[in-house]
């Protein structure tokens, strides 16, 4: 791979879509932070972004999906984040991608077949058809799995808030099941995905990350 070309099959464009993907509390934040330093460093100009809330019709459907008080219908939160990431990616993410810009995203399509799958009520390639018509078809280049399991996940988000939203108070074993999903989705997709054990040290982890995202870059 030479220069900025996306991995092959790659409909970004000249730039490069890599996304974050784990559990709550694994540390994508972080991470995030610490791989746009580097690239904004070495000279990329860098878009740093998020899902659900990455635009101002986004940060609406993120209040109603995370703080809404009442139970909502499993299709109907399906719908909200497709609606969601159907926005961002026609008024952001494309957009960058064209401009030859370096697009780092915290959780995309892999969040919602993990997550709205994992509430075993809906198919997860339903959910997933849904995003792929939401988006155009449009994929990451690189997915980054921070694989934690859930019980250290708990701690660390126990250290940090006092608060949980409604999918953060969900029972521990939902959350081992999105845990496996996240896992099955990395193994039918080498080639898209890095799993880095997200209990090492945060240093160790960026180091892993920067290693597989400079042979997308050439940097
Ligand atoms: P957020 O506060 O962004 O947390 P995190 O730091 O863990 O990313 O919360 C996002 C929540 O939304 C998280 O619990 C996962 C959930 N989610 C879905 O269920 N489906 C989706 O498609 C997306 C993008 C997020």
């Amino acid at each position: 791979m030479t220069g900025v070309e996306p991995a092959s099959g790659s409909v970004t464009g000249r730039g490069l879509f890599i996304t974050l993907e784990g559990g709550d509390g694994s540390g994508k934040t972080t991470q995030a932070e610490l791989l746009h330093e580097w690239l904004a460093g070495e000279g990329r100009t860098v878009v740093r972004t998020r899902e659900p809330g990455g635009t101002a019709v986004g940060i609406e459907v993120r209040e109603i999906v995370l703080h809404h008080r009442g139970d909502i219908a499993p299709r109907a939160e399906a719908l909200l984040y497709a609606a969601d990431r159907a926005h961002h990616v026609a008024t952001v993410v494309r957009p960058a991608l064209a401009r030859g810009e370096v697009v780092i995203q915290d959780r995309y399509i892999d969040s919602s077949v993990a997550y709205q799958g994992a509430g075993r009520v809906l198919d997860p390639e339903a959910v997933r058809g849904l995003s792929e018509w939401a988006t155009e078809g449009l994929m990451p280049d690189l997915t980054i799995l921070l694989d934690l399991d859930a019980v250290a996940a708990r701690g660390r988000l126990d250290e940090a808030r006092t608060r949980y939203d409604r999918l953060e108070a969900e029972a521990s074993e939902f959350h081992d099941r999105v845990r496996s999903a996240y896992l099955g989705l990395a193994e039918a997709e080498p080639e898209r995905f890095l799993v880095v054990d997200a209990s090492q040290p945060v240093d160790e982890i960026a180091a892993k990350i920067r290693e597989r995202v400079a042979l997308l870059t050439g940097l």
